[in-house]
């Protein structure tokens, strides 16, 4: 057994990586899909919406890493991870089977665009996600600072089936209780899910809700306003390229942290 994995060897022993920080809870929500939080490193130092890589030693002993968006807020004292268990992946047929005490490797260098400071002050924040590409928005909708920049929020999330909606609805369900959040969650946050293969009660793309008009019709909210909206985008290839044109066809622009803009966008992380 690799020993990195086995919690009788980490109990009382300095960590064998470097980087190992230790699993501190897993929850798997689907046959697919799992998430989990680590310790974290004192030191480690991100913005809500930033990614990190995060691995196992592989059989040569070299570590797998791959990026993962960080779910939890940044004033967390753990980290947490949400991932898609991808049948023969490298990283995620090992990572599914941590345990509580288990060690995994997480380079402390965050980076990545979903970010506030890569979007101009606005008044209304789209986070459109599909599958895992919830993962940086279950962090922004945890900091304070999001409904400290913007007056509304709308979470939107697809998925092909219900069960894949299940972590986003219940970290969504638990915000009016949140210390921190709860207030502004209540008077300002929108959760929009949708699934595009099964019955519920928001049907569809959200590519197509939103062109359609269905979204905003569905909300009570006026539609795209490139003056006062800005966009945050994580999903697969094709759903950033399609959310990326409507974006550009109602007048937003493309942000990054050396120039803010209104809309950003980054890959889901698949993990593999
Ligand atoms: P669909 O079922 O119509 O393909 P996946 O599991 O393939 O990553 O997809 C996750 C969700 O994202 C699915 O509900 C899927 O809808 C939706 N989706 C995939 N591609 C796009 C796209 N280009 N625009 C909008 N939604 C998309």
């Amino acid at each position: 057994m690799n020993q990195l994995l086995n919690p009788g060897v980490i109990e009382n022993a300095t960590p064998l990586h470097p980087d190992a920080q230790t699993v501190t809870s897993v929850q798997h929500w689907t046959d697919n899909l799992f998430s989990f939080r680590l310790t974290r490193p004192r030191s480690l130092r991100f913005r809500s919406g930033e990614f990190v890589m995060i691995g196992l030693p592989g059989d040569n002993g070299k570590p797998v890493l791959r990026a993962y968006s960080i779910a939890s807020p940044s004033w967390d004292d753990e980290l947490e991870f949400y991932s898609i268990k991808v049948p023969n992946g490298p990283l995620t047929s090992m990572l599914q089977n941590i345990q509580p005490g288990d060690q995994v490797i997480l380079r402390p260098k965050p980076v990545g665009t979903l970010v506030l400071d890569a979007l101009l002050p606005g008044k209304r924040l789209f986070m459109l996600a599909t599958g895992t590409g919830i993962a940086p928005f279950a962090s922004l909708v945890r900091d304070p600072e999001t409904y400290e920049k913007f007056d509304n929020v709308i979470l939107t999330q697809t998925c092909r089936d219900v069960a894949e909606l299940a972590y986003g609805r219940q970290l969504v369900e638990s915000l009016p209780q949140d210390l921190l959040v709860g207030e502004e969650v209540v008077e300002k946050l929108k959760y929009y899910p949708t699934t595009t293969r099964e019955i519920s009660p928001n049907q569809g793309r959200i590519t197509d809700l939103i062109e359609s008009g269905k979204l905003f019709l569905d909300l009570g909210i006026e539609g795209f306003d490139p003056e006062h909206d800005r966009v945050m985008i994580c999903g697969s290839m094709g759903f950033n390229h399609d959310v990326r044109s409507i974006c550009e066809a109602n007048g937003l622009i493309e942000g990054a942290n050396s120039h803010p803009g209104s809309f950003v966008l980054e890959k889901a992380f698949v993990g593999e």
